[in-house]
């Protein structure tokens, strides 16, 4: 069920829909395509199915994680999926160590971590009509005991557990989409060499 709908707040005038929950935004957007356009973000409070890379899944709980897909429309240049993916982990760099998270790195080629561990996976996925759709998961607000009893303690960290602070997961999402706005810009066939 979409619980908020708001026009021009995705990204590049996009707009930006929010769900309670879905099996996976990415996989939403797939389905969706034709109706969706450049910038549109959809975010969901809640992923039953997230998916990360290689085939393994992505937990996305409600307070906790930040979960969205971004459409971007590559038109001839297609190649440039991959600098979209690198770009966005330097802008969630750049708003990590604003927002006090500690020892922020990019892990090649697009995870972020802070400490040593990941909080940040990104995922990009191709449309049937050709289209890019760019998804980003953020643990904001998990605790050092949900990652335990995750079994992912030694691996994974959140932005609360880096920062120690707690987040409004609102507030991270407009201020990582004005932080895309700025690094996205970058990546135009000028900037990004043929491959
Ligand atoms: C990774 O393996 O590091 C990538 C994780 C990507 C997770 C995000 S959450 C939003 C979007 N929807 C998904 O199903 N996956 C991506």
């Amino acid at each position: 069920m979409v619980v908020e709908r708001q026009s021009g707040k995705g990204l590049w005038g996009g707009d930006l829909l929010v769900f309670d929950e879905l099996i996976s935004t990415n996989q939403w957007v797939l389905d969706n395509i034709a109706r969706c356009k450049r910038g549109d973000v959809i975010r969901a409070i809640r992923q039953t199915g997230g998916r990360g890379r290689f085939r393994r899944s992505w937990i996305s709980e409600p307070n906790a994680s930040l979960a969205f897909s971004l459409v971007i429309d590559p038109g001839e240049n297609a190649e440039t999926a991959f600098f979209y993916g690198v770009a966005t982990a330097l802008a969630i760099r750049s708003y990590s160590v604003a927002a006090g998270a500690k020892n922020v790195s990019v892990k090649w080629p697009n995870d972020v971590m802070a400490d040593g561990r990941k909080f940040c996976g990104i995922l990009l996925e191709q449309s049937a009509d050709n289209r890019i759709v760019l998804g980003v998961g953020i643990n904001v607000n998990q605790t050092t005991e949900a990652l335990r009893s995750a079994g992912l303690e030694t691996i994974a960290t959140s932005l609360r557990i880096s920062a120690s602070r707690e987040f409004d997961i609102q507030n991270v999402l407009g201020t990582v989409l004005r932080e895309m706005e700025v690094r996205l810009a970058h990546v135009t066939p000028a900037e990004c060499p043929r491959l």
